[in-house]
């Protein structure tokens, strides 16, 4: 069983994307795309606190709200017009079928830089619920393509949104994003979660904040408890984060007290892995690079394996992961796990972790974003485990 992963397209700033052939080089068995398949807000605007379409749509709906779903319409058709990602949708499809195509989505795709869409109303990231819907429904539109294309390539019109309706009646939306998000699903002989951590994330800054939700935060909980050995969640946003914005991970860095805030689901998540006595595999994107991050927290069983930067632009291009499994019964329990992070057909991080009675025998420590780590990691690598071959990213694509 093969599993590759990634995250971070941008197609208005790299049309050609090879990284997808170097994926399907791979004839993975299941893709997961952890999220950022659209960039609605990148450059300048990304850099600032508030999001210009946010303050446009509070000001203007009636203008805005229609720009922002057909600006969001346009990036995904044009997403799907990428020769290269379609071959290798179609190439999986083909192989395997539908189901081995997953996604799930992070800030760029749900909204703008940092979008939280359970945050209250008049905080920073907050998203409206008129935007939640819309991009619900263009990020369902593309799932339903990815998994049913059609012939031959064209992707379909927008959904005929009634605006004026969505603004004076403001929708109410379901836990769930659609069928397939959140996910339970499996991984040959391995669990497999798929979370959606945009639909429902606070600000880190409000009280008991939380990045899951009710519904959700259960399905983990359950997810972890009912079983044992192996189980593989994934996700758009890493839960450790040792630089950038203190909301970008599922805790922040440490204050200037040497204070960190959690998301509720932080501890509940590593509490219940710790009661299971299993190893979890976690799988995320966002930071625009490839990282073996190791343990969360030191002695824990959740590993942490980053892959990000699928196709931008110049030195975050070409990048995914693939994890390899075994496949016979009884492989959540007792096998090797091989971890492969590539830079287009070249190979830059090679981990192989044991599962021993269910849990990591020898998950070594990482580092998952290169700053500096601390408690399971700082960033040093042991040769012994790590057959490493930094090759120079081609920024001329
Ligand atoms: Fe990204």
């Amino acid at each position: 069983m093969r599993i590759a992963f990634a995250s971070c397209m941008d197609e208005e700033k790299h049309q050609r994307q090879r990284v997808w052939a170097a994926v399907q080089a791979q004839a993975p068995d299941m893709l997961l795309l952890l999220g950022d398949h659209v960039y609605m807000d990148w450059g300048l605007d990304a850099f600032h606190d508030e999001s210009t379409w946010r303050k446009c749509i509070d000001a203007d709906p009636r203008a805005h709200l229609p720009r922002f779903a057909a600006d969001m319409h346009a990036r995904y058709a044009n997403q799907w017009q990428v020769e290269s990602f379609r071959a290798l949708v179609r190439d999986v499809l083909a192989r395997r079928g539908a189901s081995a195509l997953l996604l799930t989505w992070d800030d760029h795709d749900f909204a703008w830089n940092n979008a939280s869409g359970g945050s209250t109303h008049g905080t920073l990231r907050h998203v409206q619920p008129t935007v939640a819907f819309i991009s619900r429904e263009l990020f369902k539109q593309f799932s339903s393509v990815l998994r049913t294309p059609g012939a031959p390539d064209a992707y379909p019109a927008a959904p005929a949104f009634d605006f004026a309706a969505l603004i004076a009646t403001p929708p109410v939306l379901p836990e769930a994003v659609s069928p397939w998000l959140p996910l339970t699903t499996a991984a040959g002989a391995v669990p497999l979660l798929l979370l959606d951590q945009r639909s429902h994330r606070m600000s880190l800054d409000e009280p008991q904040p939380s990045l899951l939700g009710t519904a959700q935060a259960t399905l983990l909980r359950d997810s972890v408890g009912n079983g044992s050995g192996l189980l593989i969640v994934a996700g758009g946003s890493p839960m450790r984060h040792d630089k950038g914005r203190h909301e970008q991970g599922w805790r922040s860095l440490p204050d200037a007290n040497g204070v960190r805030r959690e998301y509720t689901e932080y501890r509940a998540f590593l509490d219940a892995v710790q009661q299971a006595g299993r190893a979890v595999l976690y799988l995320a994107g966002d930071i625009h690079r490839n990282a073996y991050g190791g343990p969360v927290e030191a002695a824990s069983q959740i590993v942490q394996v980053l892959s990000s930067g699928a196709a931008r632009k110049l030195g975050s291009t070409g990048l995914f992961g693939l994890v390899t499994l075994a496949d016979e019964p009884g492989a959540a329990l007792n096998s090797d796990v091989r971890i492969d992070l590539f830079n287009n057909a070249s190979v830059e991080v090679t981990r192989t972790l044991a599962v021993r009675d269910g849990r990591w025998q020898n998950a070594p420590p990482g580092a998952c974003t290169g700053g500096a780590g601390e408690g399971a990691g700082n960033g040093d690598e042991d040769p012994r485990v790590t057959g490493r071959a930094v090759h120079a990213v081609d920024g001329r694509e």
